[in-house]
This record gives structure tokens, sequence and C-alpha cells, in this order.
């Protein structure tokens, strides 16, 4: 008898799409990018990465430059960066930096962000940035690429091959990237004491096992609330401060796969403009972990709900009068602010893979879209 076997299949291992494993493999994906850089006594080594402590202080800027979900890192990683160097850091994406007149030196770090390694505009900034004289730090998650070859510092993710086209433990894993390299340069420049040092690096070390538990707990609440979006024109995504980056990261999840229109915004904005597009109905998402702008953020909620939006609440569990001001309101785990991006985006991730595959799209290959993209 004829053994047939169909390789995309096993390669998903048991799962429907590429999508759905990679979400469940980010715990996995996080433990090995974490693990893989700490030395025999526990604390972080990066091997690629060799500044001396001159070279640090020396840095008086640093800009971050990276297109889509690794752009949504970047900005997650300006201020992880900025509270480490205590310098100036600017994010800012592929196609526009080139064009933006960049103020370069060589004390300026440029940090390029690449999950393929190879996105052509990316590419392009890390070339123009190198030819004024910026030492070039990457952080991608392929091996030899052409972004790991033309830089002077490397970070990989240990992610392993991502194949569905929107990023998920790519993202996850950039982010945990950025908590190591502002850990690291931190000590090296001499910015975090060492109590704090340890203390943020074993919270670091927790983060797979909180992800693990989001996941578990995320997927009813991720498949009730595609039933409820699937057929609304507009959907917005709201935070504030690092919760607002997990809302661009979110929104840019459910465009691209569910083809519904979805953007973030800054939740203190929406009175300069935006609250005029809340109507009866509207679906409003809002990410709110950040204790500097929690009480903000609920008043924020209180103005959209008093327009007629249907407001989701997604917050941590000690934050239960959340209730009062949403229609519905979804826990996940508390940790220190400066970590809960990578907690705060799992169901995001999960409601677009769910509302795509509702819908009967494809979401592992959305339309339009490439996994890389190699033209500017
Ligand atoms: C494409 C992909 C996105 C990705 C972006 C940057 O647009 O569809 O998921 O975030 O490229 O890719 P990179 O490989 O540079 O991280």
């Amino acid at each position: 008898k004829e053994v047939s076997w169909d390789i995309e299949a096993a390669s998903k291992e048991g799962f429907d799409h590429f999508m759905l494993k990679e979400i469940y493999q980010q715990p996995e994906a996080i433990r090995n990018t974490i693990e893989r850089r700490l030395d025999e006594t526990g604390r972080i080594q990066l091997n690629e990465i060799n500044f001396t402590k001159a070279e640090i202080n020396a840095i008086d800027k640093v800009y971050i430059v990276a297109c889509g979900t690794a752009y949504h890192a970047g900005l997650v990683g300006k201020q992880v960066l900025k509270n480490a160097l205590q310098v100036e850091v600017i994010a800012d994406i592929g196609s526009e930096f080139r064009y933006s007149d960049p103020f370069i030196d060589q004390n300026t770090l440029v940090i390029i962000v690449s999950q393929s390694g190879e996105t052509a505009d990316t590419l392009a900034s890390l070339r123009e940035a190198k030819s004024k004289g910026a030492r070039i730090l990457s952080i991608t998650n392929v091996v030899g690429s052409s972004i790991a070859r033309e830089s002077d510092h490397l970070l990989y993710t240990w992610a392993g091959p991502e194949i569905a086209v929107a990023s998920t433990k790519a993202y996850t894993t950039q982010l945990v990237a950025f908590y190591l390299l502002g850990l690291y340069l931190g000590r090296l420049k001499e910015t975090i004491a060492d109590n704090t040092y340890q203390a943020r690096l074993n919270e670091l070390k927790s983060i797979a096992k909180s992800v693990e538990h989001v996941i578990e707990n995320s997927i009813e609440p991720a498949k009730a609330i595609a039933e409820k979006i699937i057929d609304c024109n507009s959907l917005f995504y709201l935070g504030r401060g690092l919760d607002y980056y997990s809302a661009l990261e979110a929104s840019l999840k459910l465009k691209e796969l569910s083809y519904i229109h979805a953007e973030a915004f800054a939740a203190g904005e929406l009175k300069h403009g935006t609250i005029a597009l809340i109507e009866a109905g509207t679906p409003v998402i809002v990410i709110a972990t950040q204790s500097k702008t929690y009480d903000k953020t609920i008043s924020n909620i209180k103005s959209v709900k008093a327009r007629g939006a249907y407001v989701i609440g997604i917050t941590t569990s000690d934050h239960k009068d959340i209730e009062q001001v949403c229609d519905k309101a979804i826990y996940i785990d508390n940790k220190q602010d400066i970590y809960m991006p990578i907690i705060s985006v799992i169901l995001p991730q999960l409601i677009a893979y769910y509302t795509s595959i509702f819908k009967g799209n494809d979401v592992d290959k959305p339309r339009n879209l490439a996994k890389s993209v190699t033209v500017e």
C-alpha cells in the first residue's frame, strides 16, 4: 500500500493553521530567546554585542528602524532603551526614515528590527545609517540574513521559522530581545542598580509561563469577540503609552487577517477628532494595563461609552473596577508594567485569528500580503 502524507499538514503538528501553531509556540520561543543568553551565574550574556563601557557611554542618540509588526516591537523597545540608556530614542518606519533627514553621526546607535532580515526598506535604512557612520545593532530571526550580515552588533530572536504571514512569535521574541538588551546595556552603563536588574530579570524569566496561561484563557473570549465583531465595518483599539503600542499591533493583526477596518488610537487623543467616528454599537477594545495612565484611560472609556460604543476592556485582575464602565472585561496576568506588551498582545492575536477563520479567509496567507517584502 502506498504511503502518502502531506508535509504541510505534518509540519502544522496537529494545528489547523501555522498561525495558531505559532501562537502556541510563543512560550517556548520566549524561553529560548532568554535562556540561551544566560551565563552560569544567571546573568545576561549577549555574545554578538560587543560594546565597551566607553562606547556605550558615548552613544547620545538611538534610532530604531523597522517595518510592520517589527516597528511595533521597536516602539516598545524605544521606551525600554530610553529607561536603560537615559538618552533620546526615536522609532521610525523603514520607508520613512531615510527621507526624514535623520541626524546621524558616529555617536548614534541605529537598531534595526526585522524578522526576516531581508525587508527592503529596513535594509536600505541600515545601509544609509551605516554610510553616515552610525553603529548598527540588529534584532533578527534569520541567521545569516542580509541584515544580520551587514550589522556591527547582533541579537537573534530564537522564535524558530515563522510561516504564517502575520507575525506572532517573532513579535513577542523581539520584545524579549529589547528587554534583554535594555537590562544588559543598562548594567553596562550602570543606569540600572544590581537589585533592580535581578528583580527585572526574574520577572522576565517568568513571562513565558504567563503567556502560556494567557493563551489558554484567551481561546474562548477570542472566539466570542470574533463572533461579535465579524460583521462590523470598523473597530477601534485604544490604549495609552505602552498600551497604545499594543493597540497598534492589535489593530494591524485584525485588519491584515479579517479585512475589517481597524485603527488604534492613543486614548487621550480621541477627543481631538476621532471620537466623531464613534456610533451606537461601534466596537472599541481598550487595553488598560499601565498604572500611570489607568485612571485616565477609564475616563476615556466613559467618553466612548457615552457615545454608544460597545466597549471591551483588557486589563489585569487587580482592576475589577473596569467592569463598571465596559460591556465586557477580560483579565490577563499581571506583570511589571514594562512587560505588559507581551501579555496584552496575545488575546488580540487570537481575536484576529478567529475573526479571519470565521470569515473563511486564508489566515496563513492573507490577500495582498507577503511574508517578506523585498521591494521598496
Ligand atoms: C511584511 C509582513 C509583516 C512584517 C513586515 C516586516 O509586511 O507581512 O508581518 O511585520 O513585513 O517584516 P520583517 O521581516 O522585516 O520583520
